[in-house]
């Protein structure tokens, strides 16, 4: 553990990705900035692999907190890496532990050579496991497991339609929703992700390019929008009325709802330790299929967050590597 600033010392300082106003990747900046030091039931991770998720830079979570705006920020929610330094409280993490987890949105994030998270938000995960692995995983993962448990309660025979099924939350929730004995049918965009929506576990694969004709889908128990644009109407009017549609980026139209009879659910993510404990033993065990699309070094994370905006050189997670 580093000693503690005095007064008259200089606050340490750390490379970082930052913004220093609203917008997009443009905004983005690789610089020195002010290394966070744990508050009670904090710790201090080094971070090792910071995963992105490209709508975080459209999230208003990402720039204000409690409605006050947080300029400078930085962005990427889903790391792993080593506890540096712990803070009072913290009795069940000790520093050199190999952990992975997600920082709360409207902190900043761990596109950084440290980040500062509560406890509660972290696992450890054996630290010969991929921290890239274990950092692409966790946000979708923890997504898709809420949304299939705790949101829509999908159980086993239950006719599940998954849009955007290879994405990244997508993928796992073709995983899950397949594991809990669901009848799961998924959209891709192209031919070319059919095999592998086969291979997490869709039942059936639908074909729908981005602006085509809607797809001919109806009667699901439950349908889940893995995409994150405006949902299409297709997507309400394919579940049974009575049934269930689960959107995951922005709150779901209700005259929608009320013209399908259907029940629409919105939430965002919670982080929750068991779930986390429950992740590290999978990849412990080589139970989890995550794609990784590209890596680049945390000096390039302006790059990596523009990528986001042309076609990936193959499908799956970005990931900012901290050396
Ligand atoms: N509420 C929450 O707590 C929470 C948590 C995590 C993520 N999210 C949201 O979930 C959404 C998905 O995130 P992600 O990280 O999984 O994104 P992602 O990896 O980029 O996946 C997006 C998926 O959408 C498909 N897609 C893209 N454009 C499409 C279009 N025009 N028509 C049909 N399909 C299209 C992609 O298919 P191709 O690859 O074939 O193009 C891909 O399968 C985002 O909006 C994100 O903000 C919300």
């Amino acid at each position: 553990m580093d000693a503690a600033p005095t007064d008259s010392s200089p606050q340490p300082l750390m490379m970082a990705l930052r913004a220093h106003e609203r917008g997009g990747p443009e905004r983005l900046v690789y610089e020195e900035a002010p290394r966070p030091v744990p508050g009670p039931d904090e710790i201090r991770v080094a971070v090792r692999a910071a995963a992105i998720t490209f709508a975080e830079l459209s999230w208003p979570e990402t720039w204000e907190g409690d409605g006050v705006d947080r300029t400078p920020i930085i962005p990427s929610h889903e790391f792993a890496g080593v506890v540096a330094e712990i803070g009072s409280g913290v009795v069940d993490l000790s520093v050199g532990d190999s952990v992975f987890g997600i920082v709360p949105f409207n902190r900043d994030g761990a596109a950084a050579e440290f980040v500062v998270v509560p406890s509660a938000c972290v696992a450890r995960k054996k630290p010969r496991d991929s921290d890239v692995v274990a950092a692409a995983a966790v946000l979708p993962a923890l997504t898709a497991w809420e949304a299939l448990g705790d949101q829509a309660h999908v159980a086993a025979g239950q006719h599940v339609l998954i849009r955007g099924g290879t994405g990244a939350v997508g993928a796992f929730l073709t995983q899950f929703a397949h594991e809990l004995g669901a009848e799961v049918t998924v959209t891709v965009t192209s031919e070319s992700s059919v095999a592998r929506a086969r291979n997490l576990g869709a039942d059936h694969v639908v074909v729908s390019a981005p602006h085509s004709e809607a797809p001919d889908l109806s009667a699901f128990d439950v349908a889940l929008d893995a995409v994150g644009d405006d949902v299409p109407e297709w997507l309400y009017a394919a579940v049974r009325p009575g049934g269930q549609l689960v959107v995951l980026q922005v709150p779901p139209r209700q005259e929608l709802a009320e013209k399908y009879g259907i029940t629409t659910i919105f939430f965002v993510v919670r982080t929750r330790r068991d779930r986390l404990e429950q992740l590290a033993a999978l990849i412990a065990a080589g139970h989890v299929e995550v794609a990784i699309a590209q890596t680049f070094p945390l000096s390039a994370g302006r790059a990596a967050y523009e990528s986001g905006s042309v076609p990936k050189p193959a499908p799956g997670k970005t990931v900012i590597l901290v050396p």
